[in-house]
């Protein structure tokens, strides 16, 4: 990583029309779940339907060949963005759920057959965990969850003991979505590696933060959403190695997908487009390579340093509360989420009370139910800082906590 710079906070939030023309403030810590739009990404969209709009891939008509100039400049960003991968390499998906049942439908499929198994961490998103259950469950496989260290992350040791000629994918996230920690991705890919299996990484909430090479982790595939990336919402990218998508079937049959049709059958098109079939997402890819450049022109490093050094300041003001049990102070190696639970005060009151204060943050399971039980609770509370926030959202939080815990001791 290179050395931290400072990261220009306030003049990032003039970038966001969510802040700057907010009324009255709203301080929101939920960008774990959605990230606010910058102004480039909200006017990239308006000016593709506003002035550029036409089908991509299709008509032989000017409009059309510059929509797809804009659609496929995306892709060309992405490929950069991940480290210099080549474009037949990035698909576009709806988001990281659809590239993850992508995965499980085609490859999965193909590969997957009766006593094979398939290793996640036990603290996984659910759309990490379910596509296997259902491809377990067709092809009479199992899937095993790898417990984790008191650390909370996934225990290397107890993954090695689990692995065998049995093991043929090991999925796992890049970062936690419940509690912003970094799992240790090299050591993951080089156990499936001893035997033969394939690893799918959930980097949602990797690539908001920090840069990713896929190359360099050497995985065989790399998921991720556009909305926690300053993107727009129902995009998302599926990377993968190109001699997997080459031998892997096509998932959803449809327009664009096809190099000819005929009455006897079908053949397909080349990558990536073998995976895109019907109209895609146009203005949203489009917006996407707006995003992945705003995030581009940013000194990554010292915006992880800014959410971290909020999360410190939260943590400080929250960590010696009695009946408080945090289970991450979004330090290092950490994106600077903060998740905790209170014996006294339920996520959902927590939230609603911070709500009062026009403090947007996560209460709930976070699409992570097993991990929950992992951790003996029903829910947690979650605060996801990120790029666009300050001081100030920390300290409105800080103030909704010390209410809550006045109002909850009283009773
Ligand atoms: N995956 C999103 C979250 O963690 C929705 O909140």
């Amino acid at each position: 990583m290179n050395p931290v710079g400072t990261h220009p906070v306030e003049s990032i939030r003039r970038c966001f029309p969510f802040i700057k023309n907010a009324t009255t403030p709203i301080h929101y810590l939920d960008s774990a779940a959605s990230s606010q739009k910058p102004e480039c990404v909200i006017d990239r969209i308006r000016q593709c339907y506003e002035m550029e709009y036409a089908n991509v891939h299709r008509g032989v008509y000017r409009l059309s060949e510059g929509a797809t100039v804009a659609y496929e400049a995306t892709r060309d960003l992405i490929a950069n963005f991940l480290g210099g991968v080549s474009r037949q390499e990035v698909i576009f998906t709806s988001g990281t759920t659809s590239a993850i049942n992508l995965i499980s439908r085609t490859w999965g499929e193909e590969n997957i057959g009766e006593g094979d198994e398939i290793l996640v961490p036990v603290s996984e998103h659910h759309s990490n965990i379910v596509p296997w259950q259902l491809l377990a469950e067709r092809k009479k496989a199992r899937v095993r969850f790898i417990p984790l260290t008191d650390q909370l992350i996934p225990d290397l040791e107890a993954a090695k003991s689990m692995v065998s000629e049995k093991t043929k994918i090991i999925g796992f996230a890049h970062v936690s979505n419940v509690t912003g920690l970094i799992y240790p991705v090299a050591e993951l890919v080089a156990l499936a590696k001893q035997v033969g299996a394939i690893t799918v990484v959930d980097g949602a909430q990797a690539v908001p933060h920090f840069q990713v090479d896929v190359k360099e982790l050497g995985c065989d595939f790399y998921c991720f959403s556009g909305h926690k990336m300053l993107g727009p919402s129902g995009v998302g990218v599926l990377w993968g190695q190109e001699r997997l998508l080459d031998a892997m079937p096509p998932f959803m049959g449809g327009g664009d997908m096809i190099a000819s049709v005929t009455t006897e059958g079908s053949t397909w098109n080349a990558l990536p487009y073998k995976f895109e079939a019907g109209t895609p997402a146009i203005a949203p890819v489009t917006a996407l390579g707006s995003a992945v450049s705003f995030l581009q022109n940013l000194d990554l490093n010292a915006a992880l340093e800014h959410d971290r050094q909020l999360s410190s300041k939260l943590t400080d003001a929250i960590k010696d509360c009695p009946g408080i049990r945090l289970f991450t102070n979004g330090q290092a190696p950490s994106v600077g989420v903060v998740t905790f639970y209170h014996e006294k005060i339920h996520p959902h009151d927590m939230a609603a009370i911070a709500d009062s204060k026009s403090v947007c943050v996560r209460a709930g399971h976070h699409c992570a139910q097993p991990f929950m039980n992992w951790l003996g609770v029903p829910a947690t509370t979650r605060i996801s800082p990120y790029l666009y926030n300050n001081e100030d959202d920390v300290d409105k939080f800080i103030e909704a906590f010390q209410e809550a815990n006045t109002l909850f001791n009283q009773e």
